[in-house]
């Protein structure tokens, strides 16, 4: 019999799809994003005995409760146009230690890659998504969706306003993501910190964002990962245009809501249902300037 090859296997092949159709729908520039699928023992199974040459990669964060799980991981500096070319280089398969310090490299990354810099942001989101008694989330997506990212330039920075702002923007999107959207204040990526920050909105919401960077979004499979980003950046998209063109003159309104949560059976965000409508942030002035200039901190961080 011909030895199984992993690059035709389900999962290394819905992520190669997956990379590639995010970086053509611009959300993946140059190594920007990462995808996390945690794989099941019947996926890796048939595999492990072609797993002779490991490698150990340190995490900087340890993540308990995911000892001996396995995931399928983008590299760090992986660029999602390369995906599809060269699976190999691009992606990976780890394996968890005992006490979450460490991973083990099964396969992929190349000869010295190793997973995405974002790990302690996608460990300890598939740690705080895993419910008992639910089906279990197998996927973390970040991805840099544009219009979302442009949002967060002008909108008020809650998780209530924004989940509004996108729910008014487009009908289906109180449907898809009734549980609203989480944000969280700017902050430096790749660190432990974003990482328990992201971990933290993604146990209530089934997306987060990252104002000027991007979006973390979850799912059961990475189709339904993929389907929520599409949908909020869809409406992002609208929602740009429709502020471009001067503001809405007209909107979804609560009762609206409030029927389209009735017709589909969901349970809306409660502080975004109690909003009345949504607010751009404070415009910047000479009292509230976009960005101050602390001599002191911009002479530290050019030593
Ligand atoms: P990685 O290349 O390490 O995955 O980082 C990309 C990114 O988007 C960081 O937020
Ligand atoms: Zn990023």
């Amino acid at each position: 019999m011909d030895s199984l090859r992993i690059d035709q296997s389900w999962f290394v092949s819905e992520m190669v799809r997956v990379t590639t159709d995010m970086w053509r729908k611009g959300w993946d520039e140059r190594n920007g994003g990462n995808v996390s699928l945690r794989l099941l023992p019947s996926d890796i199974e048939p595999y492990l005995a072609s797993w002779t040459k490991t490698r150990i990669w340190p995490l900087t964060l340890p993540v308990a409760g995911l000892d001996g799980e396995y995931f399928l991981v983008t590299g760090t500096g992986a660029y999602f146009r390369n995906v599809e070319r060269e699976p190999e280089e691009n992606l990976g398969i780890i394996r968890v230690l005992p006490g979450g310090s460490a991973v083990e490299i099964m396969w992929g990354f190349g000869e010295k890659g190793g997973p995405t810099s974002e790990m302690p942001a996608h460990l300890s989101s598939h740690f705080a998504c895993q419910k008992p008694g639910s089906r279990l989330k197998r996927v973390i997506m970040h991805c840099h969706a544009t219009h979302v990212i442009a949002l967060s330039y002008v909108l008020e920075l809650t998780s209530a306003n924004i989940t509004r702002a996108l729910w008014e923007a487009s009908t289906e999107c109180l449907v898809v993501f009734p549980d609203g959207i989480g944000i969280m204040d700017w902050m430096v990526p790749g660190t432990d910190s974003i990482g328990d920050a992201t971990a933290a909105l993604l146990a209530h919401h089934p997306m987060a964002v990252w104002p000027f960077h991007g979006v973390f979004a979850t799912g059961h499979d990475l189709g339904e990962a993929f389907g929520l980003i599409e949908t909020a950046e869809k409406a992002g998209e609208l929602l740009v245009k429709v502020i471009s063109m001067g503001g809405p003159r007209q909107t979804i309104s609560t009762a609206n809501l409030v029927d389209l949560a009735r017709r589909f059976g969901v349970k809306p965000l409660p502080s975004a249902m109690a909003l009345n409508g949504w607010r751009m942030a404070e415009k910047a002035g000479a009292e509230k300037p976009i960005t101050r200039l602390e001599p002191a901190l911009v002479g530290a961080a050019l030593r």
